[in-house]
Formats: C-alpha cells, structure tokens, sequence
C-alpha cells in the first residue's frame, strides 16, 4: 500500500466513534476518577460494546480485527479524554497479543472466543519485582509435572490485575538459561493459588488499576502454553513490538489535550494589554509544542504502517513509543507554564496531563530500554 496520510471512510469513522465516546463519556469522569482513584467499570464496559476493547483480536473470535494503525487511531482519541482509562481499556490488547501471536488455531477458539463474548479484562504478566528492564532474567518458575506445570512467583505492576479473569504469563523453566528458558502461559483468573495483591496508589493513570500477582503452586495445563517450550520470550517481545506504538500514541493523545488547552488559554489570558498567545515567548512554545505533536504522531503512524505492512518493526516502534512520551513530557509540562499558578492547580486540567504523561516513559519498557533497542537495531546496518 501507498504511504498516504488521508485517513480512509472506515478510518474517519472509527476516529469519529472514539472521539464522540472520549468527549461525552470519557472526560466528564475523568478528573474524579483521577482525584478519587476511581475504576470506572462501567466506561469499560461501555468501550467493550462500542467495539474499543479487544481492538487486535481477528473478527472470527469476537475482537474488532483492527490494523495497528487504526488502533493508534482510537488510542489517540481516548487518551485525549484521559490517559488511564485509555491504559485500561488497551491492556486487552497488550494481554491477548501473546494469544494471537503464539496460539495455536485450537488455542485461539478456546481462550479467546469466550473472553471476547462478552466484557472481560486480561492482564500482561512479564514485570517482576526483582526487575522489569532485564525481561530474560525474571524469576517466576514454571515446572513441568506430568501433564501440567506448576507456576510460582509474583509479577508486579500489572495493570487491571484487580479485575482481569485472564492473565499472560512468562516463566522459566530454569533461570540460568535467560531468555531460552521462558514460557508463557495463559492462566484463568480462578486457577487455585492465583491471588492479588494490594492495589498501587499511582501519581497518574489513577483510573486504570495496578497490582501485584502472587503465583503459589499454580498449576497450568500443557494446554495453556503458548507456542513450546523457552519461546517465551520472543513472543514477549515480538508483543511488545506491536504495542509500544501504540503507547506512542496514547502519549500523542495526552500531550495533544495539553496543547488543545494551553492554546485556548493563551488567548483568553490577557497581560500586559494584549493575549499572552501574542508574546514570542508564549507563541514560540505553542510553536515548538505543536512541532513535537506533529512529529510524535508521524512516528507514531509510521511504525504502525511498518507493522500492519507485515514487517518488523522494533527499531521504529521503539523510536514511536520512546519520542513520543519525551514529548508528551515537555508539551504537558509547557502547558502547565503556559497556565502559569492555574496550571499547577488540581482545578485545572493540566497537571494531570503531566502525571498521566510520565508513565508513557515507564511503562511497556522504559525509555532507557527503547534507546537501547534503537541502538542496537541501527548499529546492526553497519555490523
Ligand atoms: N522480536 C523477535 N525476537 C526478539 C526480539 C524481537 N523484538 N527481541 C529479541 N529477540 C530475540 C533475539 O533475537 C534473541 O534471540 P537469539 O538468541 O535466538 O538471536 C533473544 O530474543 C534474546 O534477545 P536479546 O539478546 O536482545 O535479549 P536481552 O536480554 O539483551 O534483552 C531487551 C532485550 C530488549 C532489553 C528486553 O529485556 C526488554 O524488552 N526489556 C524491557 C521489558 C519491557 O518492556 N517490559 C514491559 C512490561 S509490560 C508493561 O509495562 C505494560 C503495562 O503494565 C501496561
């Protein structure tokens, strides 16, 4: 396919959906939810009838069969309203890629068919809380018995772990042989010896959920395994090479909400006789806001394009997913000096766009990680 930035009618129309959901549902909640750490079920709920959930699960078992593109479509429209609900309602995606990528046909009828019939949530089990960075070296053991494994450990920071009925799971078979040893595994809310621990009390993202999963001689059926045995890994990170571009894009639809509102505010705040949009110095960081936007959501279009081309694309979604929330950072951090005293205020929206923002450089693999994916994947050209 051409490259081309005109949306399709099936694009706008998404966009259309999202953005109406985003503006009449999503943000009139949104400052409660953040203030009270609010978990706004009944919105994701509302997203899962309105197709916004399970954007990546193909049509034939109940998901909305989305390109990756369109999904960052919708992922910038959501977060535009407020960044947590939208983590929330995209770790569906982020869970069930595992599935799609390392699930056998038989596999995908089972887990993903009834999952999608109706509302259900699905966590991503990879972090734990001896270290998130160094994916191959985590801990979680699995250990065959017969015709099952027994899983034991814990997993940390795992967002709607309080309500999911599905987790993703990575373990090892034996820690000593990094990522040649990892397996995952799919494992039923239910299953005896899952349990959940106590919720975080996050700075931002405050209406998506956080938790910790405790693992205790969970026993999983040889069923459950994804793809065999020490594939693990790579079906982590070929997961992660199709939704950290969307985080990118999510770090777009904040920042973008932050350039929207420092902008209307910059011509209604007068000083010194004229609109503070009309000093350089107030214009200049608008410009420079709108710079970054701009090429934020390029990238962010990019690496999707790449993916949905069929290609992979860890470089580009590591530079999407990685510029994009640096950006966020800066842009919600002028509009909060745009704002001035106002803007350091809970009454105004800005602040939140900041706290919200600074997860996008956390989550789904720190900036420091993608830097070093995006080195690594550049020197390659000249090894
Ligand atoms: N696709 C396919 N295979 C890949 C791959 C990819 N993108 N990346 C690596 N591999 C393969 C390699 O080719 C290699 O295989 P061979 O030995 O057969 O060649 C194997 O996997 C090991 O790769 P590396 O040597 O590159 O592995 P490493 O130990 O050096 O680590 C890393 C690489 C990129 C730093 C990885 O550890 C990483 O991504 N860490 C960050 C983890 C992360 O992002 N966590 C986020 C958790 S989810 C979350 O935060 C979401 C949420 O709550 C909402």
């Amino acid at each position: 396919m051409p490259i081309g930035f005109e949306l399709t009618p099936d694009q706008k129309e998404l966009q259309t959906l999202a953005s109406k959901f985003a503006r009449e549902e999503m943000a009139p909640r949104a400052s409660e939810c953040d203030k009270k750490a609010l978990f706004p079920e009944d919105i994701y709920r509302r997203a899962f009838d309105l197709g916004l959930m399970n954007l990546n699960v193909p049509t034939e078992y109940g998901g909305s069969g989305l390109a990756l593109l369109d999904q960052c479509i919708i992922t910038e429209e959501l977060a535009s309203a407020c960044g947590g609900m939208t983590t929330s309602i995209l770790a569906n995606c982020l869970a069930i890629q595992p599935i799609n990528l390392g699930g056998s046909p038989e596999q995908k009828e089972r887990l993903l068919k009834p999952f999608c019939s109706s509302y259900h949530l699905a966590s991503f089990g990879l972090t734990e809380p001896s270290g998130g960075s160094d994916a191959a070296a985590l801990k979680t053991r699995a250990e065959r018995r017969g015709n099952h494994y027994v899983l034991n450990g814990q997993k940390c920071f795992i967002t709607n772990a309080p309500q999911a009925s599905l987790f993703t799971i990575f373990a090892t078979i034996d820690p000593a042989k990094r990522d040649k040893g990892i397996c995952a595994f799919v494992v039923p809310r239910d299953t005896p010896g899952l349990s959940i621990g106590k919720e975080e009390d996050k700075m931002g993202q405050r209406a998506s959920s956080t938790a910790t999963v405790i693992m205790e001689d969970v026993k999983v059926p040889l069923e459950n395994m994804l793809g065999k045995e020490g594939e693990g890994f790579r079906i982590a990170m070929q997961t992660l090479d199709s939704t950290r571009t969307p985080i990118g894009a999510l770090a777009v639809g904040i920042a973008r909400a932050a350039l929207e509102q420092a902008s209307k505010y910059s011509l209604q705040r007068t000083s010194f006789g004229k609109k503070i949009a009309e000093h350089q110095s107030i214009a200049a960081k608008i410009a420079n806001m709108t710079i970054e936007l701009d090429a934020s959501r390029l990238l962010t279009w990019r690496a999707a394009w790449l993916v949905d081309q069929g290609h992979r694309a860890s470089l580009e979604s590591s530079i999407a997913k990685c510029f994009s929330s640096d950006a966020a950072m800066r842009i919600c951090d002028e509009a909060i000096q745009i704002f001035g005293g106002y803007g350091y205020m809970r009454d105004y929206p800005v602040e939140k766009y900041l706290r919200d923002a600074k997860l996008c450089q956390i989550y789904e693999g720190a900036n420091e990680i993608q830097r070093q994916v995006i080195a690594r994947e550049f020197l390659k050209r000249f090894a």
